[in-house]
């Protein structure tokens, strides 16, 4: 197959970058990180990230991108004080090249599109995860909790067999609320790892700050049907949690529905920092305090439910607002992705990973995954994300506070949501 032809294929255009010295006026080569992104057989999308020189030896990072149409040897562009010249169509390369990082505290970088997978059923797994890593995913987000981790483990076991590497996936897993004691962590991650067939995962994070009863099996234990809860001691189950990564199990280690309180009490004791938080975030809840107080510690934020989980919103009516309807659907967002030529699903996706959030949509369906990873070829303008900022409803936007699922569990003390007004 000849570079970038075909559907899903790419192309890595070699390119030389000329940036203009706002001083001097002088060209010199410049080294931007490329997200090179091929389109179609007749045209060719480069997005870049460049540290602009300034005055005063300030930088400023800034993003942008440049169409070639039918790149030719040797094509010039000109953007702004650039010179872009494309030398050469060099190699294949999948979607994957195109998502952009996150980098970690831990070192370790992770993608900013990953595939959910919960409630991907288990007779689909294999197809949906065969889909997504053809089309550039290499970060999938499960849990012991979903147990789908099996399902998860033959699935990559068929892409290794084809030629996939380890080492390019960016694979996460979580401590379950049953197992969130300190002895227990050994045992759920090691259980993950067999499951998902695989040394270590990327990143293991505690799935919430609350605990219940070890039932037999690592099942939940019960009482008349009803979950037991239990009280977790945070600081004794990091320390393990650490402990994990000197083994080698784990790469990276972080925290899932912890609030700014449970969260801090974690750093301040912790050898290892917490370099991950998974929140639910989509339009209606942007936790915006929450994303400061993150990047203040240096903290990567990953967006569960990025496209405000519609199925599982018509369910659950803990105070939320039933009546809200599919971000999908509304006006403000069908505007914004008429104006891009995108849908409605890339203008949420975009707007969560521009305000530099890793997002986790849920997909069982090709084409819904290409649309999710497909949101690296452009930026909304400040007023679009004004616009999709005024859509935040804050705790009343919130689909998952498991009241649903675990009766009386918002009277616990380590339950970590703020009560809502109904
Ligand atoms: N840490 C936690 O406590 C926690 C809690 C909840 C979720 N999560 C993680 O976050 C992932 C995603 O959350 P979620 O499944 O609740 O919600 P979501 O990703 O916001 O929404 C998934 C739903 O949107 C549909 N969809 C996907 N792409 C679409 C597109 N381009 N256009 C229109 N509809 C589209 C899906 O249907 P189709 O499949 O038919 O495309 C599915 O019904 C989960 O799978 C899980 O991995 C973590």
């Amino acid at each position: 197959m000849q570079p970038g032809v075909g559907k899903n294929a790419g192309s890595l255009a070699q390119c030389r970058m000329y940036e203009q010295s706002e001083l001097s006026g002088s060209w010199e080569k410049t080294e931007p990180h490329w997200n090179v992104y091929h389109r179609s057989d007749s045209e060719t999308i480069l997005t870049f990230r460049l540290k602009h020189r300034q005055e005063h030896q300030t930088t400023k990072q800034a993003h942008s991108s440049v169409s070639f149409h039918s790149i030719p040897d040797y094509i010039k562009k000109m953007k702004g004080n650039l010179i872009i010249i494309c030398v050469s169509l060099a190699a294949n390369f999948q979607y994957g090249n195109a998502v952009e990082k996150f980098k970690l505290s831990s070192g370790h970088e992770i993608p900013a599109v990953g595939l959910g997978t919960s409630w991907i059923k288990l007779t689909e797994m294999d197809e949906a995860i065969a889909n997504a890593l053809e089309l550039g995913y290499r970060h999938i987000d499960t849990a012991f909790q979903y147990l789908n981790e099996a399902a998860i483990g033959a699935a990559l076991k068929k892409w290794f067999q084809k030629g996939g590497k380890r080492e390019d996936l960016f694979i996460t897993s979580k401590l379950p609320t049953h197992g969130n004691r300190a002895e227990s962590v050994e045992k759920y991650l090691k259980q993950s790892l067999k499951d998902l067939d695989l040394d270590y995962v990327d990143m293991y994070l505690i799935h919430k700050p609350f605990g219940f009863k070890e039932g037999e099996n690592m099942t939940e234990a019960k009482e008349n049907g009803k979950i037991i809860f239990e009280n977790v001691d945070h600081l004794a189950v990091w320390k393990k949690m650490e402990e994990q990564v000197t083994a080698g199990r784990v790469k990276s280690i972080g925290l899932s529905n912890f609030n700014q309180t449970q969260i801090l009490n974690i750093y301040n004791n912790a050898e290892i920092k917490p370099s991950n938080l998974q929140v639910e975030w989509h339009a209606f809840l942007q936790q915006r305090e929450l994303l400061e107080f993150c990047k203040k510690y240096n903290i990567v934020m990953t967006a569960y439910s990025p496209l405000g989980s519609p199925v599982w919103r018509g369910k659950f009516h803990n105070g939320t607002d039933k009546s809200l309807p599919r971000l999908t659907d509304l006006p403000e967002i069908k505007e914004i992705a008429k104006k891009y030529n995108k849908t409605a699903a890339q203008i949420l996706l975009r707007h969560t990973v521009q305000a530099g959030l890793a997002v986790i949509p849920k997909s069982s369906n090709k084409d819904r995954q290409r649309e999710n990873i497909e949101i690296f070829d452009f930026s909304l303008s400040g007023e679009d994300v004004e616009k999709i900022n005024g859509l935040n409803k804050g705790e009343m936007g919130r689909v998952f506070d498991f009241v649903y699922y675990y009766e009386g569990i918002d009277k616990n003390p380590q339950y970590p949501f703020a009560t809502r007004a109904v």
